[in-house]
């Protein structure tokens, strides 16, 4: 009985070995592609890390998947800053209207300092490498949406976010962000996506 047992064991495990070589998980070419370039990405030096490159652009810390890090190009970036440099300072007036608040888009706040250096800005950040900006990084997570410092509540004229996820209960809890960092008197706000495209609305 035990020896009919281990043989039956034995063959069985020889089907199995089988099957799990059949069962060999394959990645498609799309996806070995995309691997490939994050292997590649994951190795770059530092230094050539950056939005845009040496002339004009600005240097970021390289990219962190896992924390949802896809910078904005070049040319994305200064769209934006030409946006909101144009509602910081209206009808072209030399002073800042308000300051404005970056939630989690680290290469805006970059472009925007290079931009115009006087500008009031503010960075909330989950990446502490992005510390390196001093007094006007402020860590951020979005899962504790009103957990920052009381200065900040109400004080800014515009609120630029781009949540690190899609989701339903991310966009909610960066909404409350949102509530809790605009000026109540009027201010504006630009929400990007990955999916939706951007859009500006004036929070009241
Ligand atoms: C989709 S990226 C937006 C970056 C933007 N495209 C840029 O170039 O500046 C999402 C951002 O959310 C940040 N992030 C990741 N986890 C977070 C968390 N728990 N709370 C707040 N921000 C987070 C990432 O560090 C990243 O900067």
């Amino acid at each position: 009985m035990a020896a009919s047992g281990v043989g039956d064991e034995r063959v069985s495990g020889e089907v199995r070995g089988e099957e799990e070589d059949d069962d060999v998980p394959q990645l498609s070419a799309a996806a070995m592609e995309a691997l490939r370039e994050f292997l590649a990405e994951q190795q770059r030096p530092e230094e050539q890390d950056e939005a845009g490159g040496g002339e004009g652009g600005v240097e970021l810390v390289p990219e962190d998947w896992r924390l949802s890090q896809f910078w904005y190009d070049e040319r994305t970036a200064r769209a934006l800053v030409e946006e909101v440099v144009r509602l910081v300072y209206p009808s072209g007036s030399g002073s800042a209207a308000g300051a404005v608040a970056c939630i989690a888009c680290p290469t805006l706040y970059a472009y925007l300092k290079k931009t115009d250096p006087g500008v009031p800005a503010q960075l909330l950040e989950y990446d502490e490498r992005f510390g390196q900006y001093g007094g006007d990084f402020t860590f951020y997570d979005y899962n504790r949406p009103e957990d920052l410092p009381p200065a900040m509540k109400h004080a800014y004229r515009v609120v630029v976010a781009d949540p690190p996820y899609l989701s339903k209960e991310c966009l909610e809890k960066v909404a409350k962000t949102v509530s809790f960092l605009a000026q109540p008197e009027g201010s504006f706000l630009l929400l990007l996506t990955g999916n939706w495209g951007s859009w500006q609305c004036s929070v009241k």
